[in-house]
């Protein structure tokens, strides 16, 4: 059945016959200088590593990028940090399997590193644009030494995560580059925070700039991607592990999820009547998308003259700030909660979910028994459907005051806030669900 070793020969002859300089793998014996050009191709050609001088810049940076469609756009770059000043300097695979970049004096400027180790290592690039390093006997990915896709810069491709891993203290982050002169770490990073129902932000330094909003089943509960024919999106919330990842449905598309050095989020998707990438999602996208823009319990609307507003029930905090168009402090419930005698929940419709961060959730519990768990916690402000596909299931529930609320006519989702019992209507301590 295995007929892996005939077309792997065939390969190795095309490739030496087509272009010389390619090569499949690099091995103990085999070591690339950056001056001989040589670059390592996935077997397919989708993907090509080797050295590149970005935009006006004359540093050499090791680098992959795109080999079949070739307008130069590069999604992995290793030594971000330390590149090469001129075309003196060599990679090198040595025991116990990790590769070095080694400068004109023998300096390691970049290096890769690993728990395990193999007598006889060997690293490729494959079709999906992962830089691996593995013992040439296990093709478990488990088992890899080393993968490119662990350390995202700032590109993700289909099948790389954003997240965390607690067993292995592993955090996959984007991060802008500098310029497009210098793929160095940029202000902006996007991320998944962990805390309450997880999310992704993108933030400038440390302070956030966007939220994409909880994933809901069907959308991020914003105006992000969604799912669609073209892109699925798989969550992995566990203990040891909290990741979104993206994958392309169809295997012929060529996608990437990029962090431009403007700090804008972007979906691309390359055309092939074109010759071009189309541009599917861009994030943020509008003011509303500012985190925080309108404080607690302030609602975003683009279609409002000046975006913020309070929720209904809900009065500005300091209503003088607030009137000069100073919107950090928020807003207020007109009537104070009032738990002991009693409170109830008011629906809001067609909103973008608040800041997740505080918040609780529960994949089996219905939408009643939801309802219920809040009612009974004073401290619990809202709470809705976790996953809204299929009529919709789970819960998630809030413990702080509701921040990054907007106004998405179009998809946006219901959310049953607290209420004291004189605003929530007589005798209806239960929002009814149909
Ligand atoms: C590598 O490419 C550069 C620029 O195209 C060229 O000047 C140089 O001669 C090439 N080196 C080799 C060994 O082919
Ligand atoms: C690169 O720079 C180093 C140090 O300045 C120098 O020794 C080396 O010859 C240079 N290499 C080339 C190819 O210019
Ligand atoms: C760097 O290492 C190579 C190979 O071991 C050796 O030939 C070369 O002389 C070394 N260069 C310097 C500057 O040490
Ligand atoms: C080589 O790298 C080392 C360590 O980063 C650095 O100290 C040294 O100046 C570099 N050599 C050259 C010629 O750039
Ligand atoms: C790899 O290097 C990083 C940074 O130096 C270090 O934090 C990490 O523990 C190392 N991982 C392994 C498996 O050695
Ligand atoms: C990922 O980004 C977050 C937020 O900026 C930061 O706290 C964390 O240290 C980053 N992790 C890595 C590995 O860069
Ligand atoms: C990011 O922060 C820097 C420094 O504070 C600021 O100059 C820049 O305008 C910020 N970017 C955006 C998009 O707000
Ligand atoms: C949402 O619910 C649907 C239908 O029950 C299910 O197929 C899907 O996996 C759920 N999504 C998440 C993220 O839990
Ligand atoms: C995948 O895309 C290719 C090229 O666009 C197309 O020819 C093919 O029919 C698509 N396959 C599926 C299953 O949609
Ligand atoms: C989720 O809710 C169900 C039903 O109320 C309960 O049996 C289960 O223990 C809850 N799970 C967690 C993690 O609290
Ligand atoms: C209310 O919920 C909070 C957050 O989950 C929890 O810490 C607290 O113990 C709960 N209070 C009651 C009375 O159950």
């Amino acid at each position: 059945m295995e007929i892996h070793p005939i077309p792997l020969v065939f390969y190795s002859l095309f490739s030496i016959l087509t272009t010389s300089k390619a090569l499949d793998t690099i091995t103990k014996t085999q070591f690339i200088t950056v001056d001989s050009n040589t670059t390592i191709v996935s077997p397919s050609e989708s993907f090509e590593m080797g050295f590149f001088k970005p935009g006006n810049s004359n540093n050499r940076y090791l680098g992959i990028w795109y080999k079949k469609i070739s307008t130069g756009t590069v999604v992995w770059v290793a030594n971000r940090e330390n590149p090469l000043p001129n075309s003196s300097g060599v990679l090198k695979l040595i025991d116990p399997g990790i590769l070095v970049l080694l400068n004109s004096t023998n300096n390691t400027v970049w290096s890769t590193n690993t728990s395990r180790s193999s007598h006889n290592p060997v690293a490729r690039l494959l079709d999906s644009g992962n830089l691996i390093i593995q013992d040439p006997n296990d093709h478990n990915p488990e088992n890899f030494l080393w993968q490119s896709f662990d350390y995202p810069c700032d590109t993700l491709l289909p099948g790389m995560k954003l997240g965390r891993n607690s067993v292995t203290g592993r955090e996959w982050n984007m991060s802008s580059w500098k310029s497009k002169d210098d793929p160095g770490r940029g202000d902006y990073t996007y991320w998944l925070d962990p805390r309450g129902y997880p999310q992704i932000f993108l933030s400038n330094g440390s302070v956030e700039q966007f939220r994409t909003g909880p994933w809901n089943g069907l959308q991020f509960s914003g105006t992000g991607l969604r799912e669609n024919p073209i892109y699925s999106i798989r969550t992995y919330f566990e203990r040891d592990e909290v990741s979104y990842s993206y994958d392309s449905l169809n295997s012929s598309l060529v996608s990437r999820l990029i962090l431009n050095s403007n700090g804008v989020v972007q979906l691309w998707r390359w055309s092939d009547r074109n010759r071009d990438w189309l541009l599917d999602l861009n994030s943020p996208s509008d003011n509303c998308d500012s985190y925080r823009m309108c404080g607690s319990y302030g609602s975003c609307d683009v279609n409002k003259p000046l975006f913020c507003g309070c929720l209904s029930k809900f009065v500005p905090k300091n209503s003088i700030s607030w009137a000069m168009t100073d919107w950090s402090e928020g807003c207020v419930r007109r009537t104070p909660l009032d738990c002991k005698n009693g409170d109830g929940f008011v629906k809001y419709s067609g909103m973008k979910l608040p800041d997740t961060r505080s918040s609780w959730f529960n994949r089996t519990m219905t939408i009643g028994e939801c309802s219920e768990v809040c009612l009974k916690n004073c401290s619990c402000v809202a709470y809705t459907s976790l996953n809204i596909s299929q009529g919709g299931s789970g819960c998630l529930l809030w413990f702080d005051d509701l921040v990054d609320l907007r106004v998405i006519s179009e998809s946006g989702q219901d959310i049953y806030i607290r209420m004291a019992s004189s605003e929530s209507g007589k005798n209806s301590h239960k929002p009814k669900h149909e």
